[in-house]
């Protein structure tokens, strides 16, 4: 199969949309922290349904080699792209709709809504690394390598870093 670009990821996650049959069964929603079911893991793909709610927020990272798509089947989901010197750009996605990003971006994706939100997430090479975006309070911009397991460790305290999600 090979790499995937954005627009093939984002008809993989549309695919898996349209099949809740796959994927219901593990929604299950926490208040804590995102929950995450790895749903596929090959060569190739990596596909993860994750369950928001309470503003859950990854924080701003990177997916360092893979690019990725989000496809929203329940609920809402805000992604926000880092601008240097002005607010994030933010575009809201609700259940029917899906997004892109390539390996180059940098965007942080959060709850939005009342309504707890499900997502299903591709990324091509499969997920490895990441990078995660820690802003000093002078503004100074800070990344943390992270291997993609890290984000799966329940969070502690009032942990500034938050990655992955998106
Ligand atoms: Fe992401």
């Amino acid at each position: 199969m090979g790499e995937l670009s954005g627009p093939e990821l984002v008809a993989v996650v549309q695919r898996l949309a349209a099949a809740p049959e796959r994927w219901a069964h593990l929604v299950r929603h926490d208040p804590q922290q995102r929950v995450y079911e790895e749903l596929r893991r090959d060569a190739d793909l990596a596909i993860w349904l994750i369950c928001w709610m309470d503003d859950h927020d990854t924080g701003f990272h990177d997916h360092d080699l893979s690019s990725g798509a989000v496809a929203v089947v329940g609920g809402a989901v805000a992604e926000d792209r880092l601008l240097l010197g002005a607010p994030p750009v933010t575009r809201e996605f609700a259940a029917g709709e899906a997004f892109h990003f390539s390996a180059a971006d940098i965007h942080r994706v959060r709850h939005t809504g009342a309504a707890p939100a499900v997502t299903i997430h591709a990324y091509s090479p499969p997920l490895w690394r990441m990078g995660s975006y820690e802003i000093l309070p002078g503004g100074e911009l800070r990344r943390h390598a992270l291997s993609y397991a890290e984000e799966l460790r329940p969070l502690e305290g009032d942990e500034v870093l938050r990655p992955f999600g998106g």
